[in-house]
């Protein structure tokens, strides 16, 4: 944190996502409420642009979040201790429609997760993506307090911004980071638009993915549909003009996370869950908390806790499987569909194994608070991440945060990015239902020692690699290059 405000002294600092991180709302009874959205890239962004200070720019997406700004579209953030301020930009509803939903969310998301949901890519669409994507790149040029600003592009929402940066601020440093995966060359060039995509995030200084496959995938994407110079060894890119560093930077959580702060002791955590849930105090408990996204395998893991109960009655009555699932993107149809598999999958469940007073899943659709969230972390006997395809997933890496008393397991997906460093985890496949089903039966009778000393081995690694030391290692990159250029103009 510190090495952090040392080599940015100097330099003003511009965070650029979709998804803003304090989204203002107006309750029925009139009364402004702020909420913190759920979202990974939130999640990791916030504490670092604490950290930095400087300007967020993101969407204006609450009901009163313009009843709270200034004439320039500002407002300070965090509001119970102010440190950056927030600058909204104002969307359409045919721009939200056009870039957020239908471009990002209906083209570039299923385009890079493997959930095999057929991308659908619509020029009226990329129409709106780019005159967006122009609209941010307005904002930058607005805000930069000089010719050099370090911009910070976040996600898949804006992979033409960085050229657009790059066009009308040739000085500045653009550090890119993409959240989700990338695939391999011939499923990108589904995409119609793929070498306007790839030219506009070319024009980043440096370009972050969570792991090296995902770079690997990048640069022969490049490779395969661009004019380019490509260093393997040192992992750079160029079409000609300055060279993009494209790296992996695996993105992590704040250590100890701030949720966690005044939190109760484990022992309290779980029996007031296990009261508020109406669980009996001797039932083991599993908890999953995410989006309600098609690529986080909520059905399959619900399917796999039915499996459970036929395999191994004994855990019938002594095992409860908490879902928490936040409603997002509803307006688009792969997402009401996995909302009504996922509640009929968990009716049938307990319709066939509920009895006197105890049901197998409990499946809580709405939004939860981080302090909540963490409650029910250090409540769990085990937590699920079974995404079939996620950049990295945080969740895995909050639930272990959350345990300071060294218990609990993680079940976890090889398709999430973290099962590359939390190798304590037990790794699942979260196609095989049955091997789910196994590994939380594993989970349920691991010994006390076995579950301290795999989250020993977890935390110590999530304490080391945590947020900061993912933007740390970027920006210091960036601090690099500013300094060399800074040479090479002097001679
Ligand atoms: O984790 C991937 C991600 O796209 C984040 O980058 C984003 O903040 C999160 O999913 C939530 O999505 P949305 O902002 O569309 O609600």
């Amino acid at each position: 944190q510190a090495l952090i405000g040392r080599e940015l002294a100097n330099s003003q600092v511009i965070v650029v996502s979709n998804r803003e991180p304090y989204i203002h709302e107006r309750d029925e009874s009139g009364e402004i409420t702020v909420r913190r959205p759920a979202s990974g890239l939130v999640t990791a962004l916030e504490p670092i642009t604490r950290a930095c200070g400087g300007v967020w720019i993101a969407h204006g997406s609450g009901s009163a979040d313009r009843d709270v700004v200034d004439s320039r579209d500002r407002v300070a953030v965090p509001p119970e201790d102010p440190s950056y301020k927030l600058r909204r930009v104002w969307l359409t509803e045919a721009e939200e429609e056009g870039y957020y939903y239908r471009f990002a969310n209906e083209g570039l998301w299923p385009l890079c997760h493997i959930a095999f949901v057929r991308p659908k890519f619509r020029r009226e669409d990329w129409e709106y993506y780019k005159a967006v994507n122009a609209r941010f790149a307005d904002a930058v040029v607005a805000e930069a307090a000089g010719p050099s600003p370090i911009v910070l592009v976040q996600d898949y929402h804006f992979a033409l911004l960085p050229r657009l940066i790059r066009q009308r601020l040739p000085e500045a440093t653009i550090v890119t980071f993409w959240h989700i995966p990338w695939p391999n060359s011939e499923v990108f060039s589904i995409c119609p638009w793929r070498e306007e995509i790839l030219d506009g995030l070319l024009g980043s200084s440096i370009l972050g993915f969570h792991t090296r496959f995902y770079c690997n995938n990048f640069i022969d994407t490049v490779d395969r549909f661009m004019e380019s110079h490509i260093d393997r060894e040192l992992s750079t890119v160029s079409t000609g003009r300055e060279a993009t560093l494209v790296d992996d930077y695996p993105i992590s959580i704040e250590w100890p996370p701030e949720a966690l702060a005044g939190a109760s002791s484990v022992e309290v955590a779980r029996q007031t869950v296990r009261e508020r849930l109406g669980i009996g105090a001797d039932v083991k408990l599993g908890v999953g908390v995410e989006r309600f996204d098609y690529t986080k395998g909520i059905p399959d893991r619900l399917r796999a806790v039915g499996i459970l109960f036929e395999r191994h009655p004994e855990w019938i009555g002594r095992f409860t499987f908490v879902q928490v699932a936040a409603p997002t993107r509803n307006k688009l149809e792969a997402y009401q569909g996995i909302r009504s598999e996922s509640e009929q999958a968990a009716e049938e469940i307990n319709s066939r194994f509920a009895r006197n007073g105890w049901r197998p899943i409990e499946l809580l659709i709405r939004h939860h608070e981080p302090a909540e969230v963490m409650e029910l972390f250090r409540a769990a006997d085990l937590c699920v991440v079974t995404s079939l395809h996620d950049g990295m997933n945080l969740v895995a890496k909050e639930f272990v945060a959350a345990r300071d008393d060294e218990r609990g397991v993680l079940v976890l997906s090889t398709f999430a990015g973290a099962s590359r460093e939390l190798l304590e985890a037990l790794l699942v496949n979260p196609y095989d239902n049955d091997g789910m089903a196994e590994a939380i039966d594993r989970a349920l009778k691991m010994s006390e020692a076995e579950q301290r000393g795999r989250m020993r081995m977890m935390r110590e690694l999530v304490r080391d690699n945590n947020v900061y030391r993912w933007a740390g290692s970027m920006l210091l990159e960036a601090a690099r290059m500013r300094r060399r250029r800074a040479i090479r103009k002097r001679m």
